[in-house]
């Protein structure tokens, strides 16, 4: 079964008191299965808009997005969403909050299996010693990992990420990175992450994909990330490739032409999949 990600001509009109809004026009983006793509740009061009209707949170104004040969009509276990804010219910332990999904979507396990699954995710996310513990015990950074794994054990096809470390600080921000692609690379699911910063992107992506500044946002450019896997932080610093990457998504953000793909000029940019 090939679970490949298509977003076809997406387009997003919202209602304002001034007007239509158009903030994403024919946006396209092919996403095979198992990759990890993040998606930089301007703030307010329309990131998690994109995100939200790959959620099937919101409805295109046009256009779709099809999933393993089904279009997106609506939420599902099929996609698993995390945001900048840890959303975990306080009133449950660290392990009820991963089991609420686990129990909702792998009701053919038993009781047991569905203890464990979420126990291996807390554990692969490095909270094996406080499954017990309340939100209100945990840093902002530990219950984001809360939330990675709620996210992963869910073993959706794809992983919506819109800017999960947004409100960490750059410490934990980068432990959390190191935690995201050890569970990624277990289980490879399709990744889109959105976040604003570059090194970010290029350290856990495959590929890097620039939106144009919005309105009318789209795929403005795609930039392939080559360093091998498994990662290491130290090896990419050192890596020339990072900095020749590095100066074309900085050049892409800093142009006030961001919103036309001919200003994006580098060899390391694709055609965008039409
Ligand atoms: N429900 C809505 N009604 C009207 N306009 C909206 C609505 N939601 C978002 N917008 C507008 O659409 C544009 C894109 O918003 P979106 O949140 O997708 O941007 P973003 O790229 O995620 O921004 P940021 O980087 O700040 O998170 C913005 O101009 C925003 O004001
Ligand atoms: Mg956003």
């Amino acid at each position: 079964m090939d679970h490949t990600l298509l977003i076809s001509k997406l387009t997003k009109v919202y209602p304002t008191p001034r007007g239509p809004l158009v903030v994403l026009e024919d946006f396209d983006l092919r996403v095979p299965e198992g990759q990890f793509v993040t998606l930089i740009g301007h703030s307010g061009c329309g990131k998690s808009t994109v995100l939200s209707i790959v959620a099937g949170l919101q409805e295109p104004t046009s256009g779709g997005v099809i999933l393993g040969g089904r279009e997106v009509t609506g939420p599902g276990p099929d996609r698993g969403v995390v945001f900048q804010a840890p959303c975990l219910l306080p009133w449950l332990s660290a392990l009820e909050n991963v089991r609420l999904g686990v129990d909702q979507v792998h009701r053919h396990l038993s009781r047991s299996e569905r203890r464990s699954l979420a126990e291996h995710y807390l554990a692969c996310v490095g909270l094996g010693d406080a499954l017990d513990k309340m939100p209100s015990e945990l840093s902002q950074g530990m219950r984001q990992r809360v939330s990675l794994a709620r996210a992963f054990a869910l073993q959706p096809k794809v992983l919506l990420l819109d800017e999960p470390f947004g409100m960490l600080d750059s410490v934990t921000r980068c432990e959390l990175h190191d935690v995201l692609l050890d569970v990624w690379q277990q289980d490879r699911r399709t990744v889109i992450m959105v976040t604003h910063d570059v090194d970010e992107a290029i350290f856990l992506s495959d590929r890097v994909v620039m939106m144009t500044q919005g309105p009318k946002a789209r795929v403005g450019g795609i930039v392939d990330v080559p360093m091998e896997r498994p990662r290491n932080r130290a090896a990419v610093l050192q890596d020339p490739r990072y900095y020749e990457l590095r100066q074309t998504l900085l050049e892409f953000l800093g142009s006030p032409g961001a919103e036309s793909e001919t200003e994006v000029a580098s060899s390391t940019v694709e055609a965008v999949p039409g």
